[in-house]
């Protein structure tokens, strides 16, 4: 029997909503066709956003989202995706596929995507290739309403009002595809480049450098020891590869040593998150810099026959256990993670939608998102996890994973049996207070179960194979799912 002990007085903080984030990137068929399909399409859709896609992510209560990359946004220039479409500049995307980008989607629809969604953008800008003078007049295009060259150029494209962009990214991966920097350079250019990005009006922008690759601990102490000061949050980027990146593996076959290696290696977040956290804290005690993970997930070889710089991969229960995972560590460092952006929404790595033609798809990792959205801008609730380890060889990791916050009086636990083939009994004990009525939800399968276009094998239903005896909630839950429980408390 696993044990979870839930401590509703001992509170971290508050679990930030934006740790549900989403990441967009110019690359293979994330922007256009997952996304935007243009005015004139028979997709259904709203100036140019499919209506599948945008309501899709609205049920998710999806918060902030990234763009225009990844190492996109270091060969993005703003001004080539504003003013007539036919007027657009075209160029070709060197670094994903080699397709022409004809700059259709830009700054305009990007915020009106992020409008349709109901969520805050997060725009990355260009460091790389890019000038400071881009950069800041890109600032000045979305957020001043002062009487500019600049600022009448977007009134002449049709918006009057500021959009008032809080997240600015600095920079994406300058240690490799956004300029193959040393940290002491990128520190030097982060400095000057973030001098230049105006507050406007009353919108402060919260300025975010580009952080470490994986364990690159260096990265992090040269960042925050040279401007630490002039950052509102350095990022992490980890993706889980189950095996070279040379030949990662297939992302829907695998054996059981793979399944549980994936898992393994995605756990390693917390070590990453730990062990970078503890050297921001040297330069930054009393914790003003946040950690923004903009980028994690599986990254499996492409599906068969697909273009392999389009990066499209399907997603299974395995993907599934690792949100799961992944959610449950970010929860768990809540007082210093103050965002993260899956990679990515659609159609690219872990996604969690999947778009052929005018048909999508909710993968499994979607419906994670759907299971933890209670969680949001809730308080976290210390959740201690006593379980047996499962696994092949040195694949071995505790059976369950959880996470739990409070809202209103009401807690919402959300945890996982990571076993592929056993069912997990669990009791839950919550201190200072007896559970009153109890409402589950779950996602289960096996492990290699997927949803494809016309074959939908996984959704969400409702749960109830729990009962309450002696103020304890005891679960019982099947192998390989995600499940959240909603407890009133009596
Ligand atoms: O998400 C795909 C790519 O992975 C991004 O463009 C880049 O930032 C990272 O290397």
């Amino acid at each position: 029997m696993a044990k979870i002990t839930l401590h509703p007085g001992r509170c971290k903080g508050t679990i930030n909503k934006n740790l549900f984030g989403h990441f967009s990137e110019h690359l293979g068929r994330c922007i256009y066709q997952g996304i935007f399909v243009g005015k004139d399409s028979p997709i259904p859709n709203v100036n140019g956003m499919r209506k599948d896609v945008v309501d899709a992510l609205r049920n998710i209560k999806a918060p902030v989202l990234r763009w225009p990359g990844g190492c996109f946004a270091d060969e993005y220039h703003w001004e080539d995706g504003i003013g007539p479409q036919e007027a657009r500049k075209r160029m070709v995307n060197t670094h994903w596929g080699g397709v022409v980008e004809d700059n259709s989607f830009g700054t305009h629809e990007f915020l009106e995507l992020c409008s349709q969604i109901g969520c805050e953008p997060y725009i990355n800008a260009n460091v790389g290739s890019g000038t400071i003078r881009e950069m800041s007049e890109w600032v000045e295009y979305i957020n001043s309403d002062g009487d500019s060259t600049v600022v009448k150029r977007r009134w002449e494209n049709g918006r009057k009002d500021a959009w008032n962009v809080k997240f600015w990214g600095v920079g994406n991966e300058n240690w490799g595809c956004g300029g193959n920097m040393r940290p002491e350079y990128y520190a030097d250019e982060y400095r000057r480049y973030q001098t230049y990005c105006r507050n406007y009006g009353n919108n402060k922008l919260y300025r975010i450098a580009c952080g470490p690759n994986v364990d690159d601990y260096r990265w992090t102490e040269v960042l925050m020891r040279n401007a630490g000061h002039y950052m509102d949050a350095l990022t992490l980027h980890y993706y889980t590869v189950t095996e070279e990146w040379a030949d990662k593996g297939s992302a829907t076959e695998f054996t059981k040593e793979q399944y549980y290696k994936t898992l393994y290696k995605s756990a390693y977040m917390d070590e990453l998150i730990t062990k970078h956290l503890q050297i921001m804290d040297r330069y930054d005690p009393n914790h003003r810099v946040g950690l923004i993970v903009d980028e994690w997930g599986t990254w499996h070889n492409v599906e068969p026959g697909t273009n392999p710089g389009f990066l499209y991969q399907q997603n299974t229960m395995r993907d599934a256990l690792v949100a799961a995972i992944t959610f449950n560590i970010f929860a768990g460092h809540c007082d210093r993670v103050v965002m993260a952006n899956i990679a990515q929404t659609v159609n690219v790595l872990q996604s969690v939608i999947l778009t052929e033609g005018d048909q999508m798809v909710l993968t499994p990792t979607y419906h994670v998102f759907d299971l933890y959205k209670a969680h949001q801008n809730a308080k976290a609730v210390d959740c201690h996890v006593e379980a047996e380890n499962v696994g092949v060889d040195k694949w071995q990791l505790p059976q369950i994973t959880a996470a739990a916050s409070e809202n209103d009086g009401v807690i919402t636990l959300t945890c996982a049996n990571i076993s592929e083939c056993v069912h997990a009994h669990i009791s839950v004990s919550t201190i200072g207070c007896a559970p009153g009525a109890v409402v589950g939800r779950i996602l289960a399968g096996k492990p290699h179960d997927f949803n494809d276009f016309g074959d939908t094998k996984l959704q969400l239903l409702p749960f109830s194979d729990f009962k309450i005896e002696n103020d304890q909630l005891k679960i019982n839950l099947p192998p390989c799912c995600v499940a959240e429980l909603t407890i009133s408390k009596e």
